[in-house]
């Protein structure tokens, strides 16, 4: 692997190579653009194949959340981290500490946060070592679970995506097939239920179908690979990744795909365009599920729920942009949520080449 044309290839601006010998810690930082603000994006821990497998995902996953942050109108940047190793086994008290001291070497352009294969433990380990880690646990003033506010700027991109679909974005008697009834599946339908939509509902842990059930009426569960053929409003994914592919799409009978699943769609070109032609309207994944990223972005801040929620409503009147701009422009939802994220930091990024004097000494500028 050719590591700088690899990140010319998608205009990165740094990595960091992070080796420890004595807790063996092998971890790559990628930022990949910070014109908007310090590259924000969490730490997986994960045993790759090979070390050009761990730099690809970061450098995939760090470009991934600068568009995140740009289209949901965060003054964040993309970055991050990817520790190599097992994350059942391997994980303990000095590797993460080691790796916190990386974070802080980097003195704040780029803040780390939990990712697959890590949690609130790891990033409290982390947080003995460096100011610059977000996701930590409520009782340590940190913004705890971020699926409620993930759930709620997930609810409020379908009610943006039924209204530029038929004309009335009210959940009442709607069908609202649900993918995965975990942390965000189970917010979401809460909501759904408050306004009157109907679940279909899959899982493949019969706890959580179990939870939803007991706690929810008007809840229709179907076996795993069902949910493909629910007749339904809207297709919710909100479990695994690659669920629209190409054995899946022709089985959708349904109007709208929103749900939480980061890159829901197998191939993201191939598949827009396919969805579009199906007159299948899909509200990008990484545009619906900001809610998350918004989340700890508020931490930053000092915590406090009722800011984020009251920012993740912006959810609805960001997609609502997204479908409008893909319309005038002939182009997919996802090009058109690609390209607001790109005019954003083109634009913010000349403001900023304009000299100020001393700048706000304020993180979130
Ligand atoms: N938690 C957040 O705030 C957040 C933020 C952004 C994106 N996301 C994404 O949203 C998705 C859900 O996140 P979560 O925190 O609710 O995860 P979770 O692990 O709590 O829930 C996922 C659920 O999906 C179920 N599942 C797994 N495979 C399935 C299958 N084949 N069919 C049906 N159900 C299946 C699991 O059993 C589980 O109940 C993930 O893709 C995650 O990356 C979550």
């Amino acid at each position: 692997m050719q590591i700088f044309d690899a990140l010319a290839k998608r205009h990165h601006e740094q990595v960091v190579f992070c080796y420890d010998e004595v807790t063996g810690l092998r971890a790559i930082i990628a930022i990949h653009d910070t014109t908007l603000g310090p590259a924000l994006g969490g730490c997986r821990m994960w045993q790759y194949a090979d070390d050009a497998d761990a730099l690809r995902d970061a450098l995939r996953l760090s470009r991934g959340m600068t568009y995140k942050a740009a289209v949901a109108g965060l003054n964040l940047g993309g970055g991050k981290a990817v520790i190599i190793g097992d994350n059942k086994t391997q994980k303990n008290e000095m590797l993460f500490r080691a790796y916190g001291r990386y974070v802080q070497g980097l003195d704040g352009r780029y803040i780390t946060a939990e990712d697959v294969g890590t949690s609130v433990r790891e990033m409290e380990w982390v947080r003995m070592e460096t100011d610059h880690v977000t996701g930590i646990a409520r009782s340590l003033g940190g913004s705890g679970d971020p699926s409620p506010v993930t759930a709620f700027g997930v609810f409020q991109a379908m009610k943006a995506s039924l209204k530029y679909k038929t004309g009335s974005e009210s959940l009442d008697n709607r069908v609202v097939a649900v993918q995965g009834v975990g942390h965000v599946g189970y917010h979401l339908i809460k909501h759904l239920r408050e306004e009157g939509a109907r679940i279909i509902a899959a899982d493949i842990d019969r706890d959580a179908l179990k939870k939803v059930t007991t706690d929810f009426d008007g809840i229709e569960v179907v076996a795993p690979d069902d949910i493909y053929d629910a007749k339904a409003d809207v297709f919710a994914p909100c479990a695994l990744g690659a669920v629209v592919n190409d054995d899946t799409l022709p089985r959708l009978k349904v109007g709208v795909i929103c749900g939480a699943t980061n890159n829901v769609l197998a191939d993201e070109d191939r598949h827009s365009t396919m969805l579009a032609a199906r007159d299948i309207t899909f509200a990008p994944d990484y545009v619906v599920n900001a809610g998350g990223l918004i989340n700890v972005a508020n931490e930053l801040e000092g915590y406090n729920q009722e800011r984020a929620l009251q920012q993740a409503a912006g959810i609805y009147d960001i997609t609502m942009n997204i479908f409008r701009t893909a319309s005038a422009e002939g182009i997919t939802t996802l090009q058109a949520a690609n390209a607001i994220a790109e005019r954003r930091i083109r634009a913010l990024g000349q403001i900023k080449d304009r000299y100020v004097g001393r700048p706000p000494s304020r993180l979130h500028r």
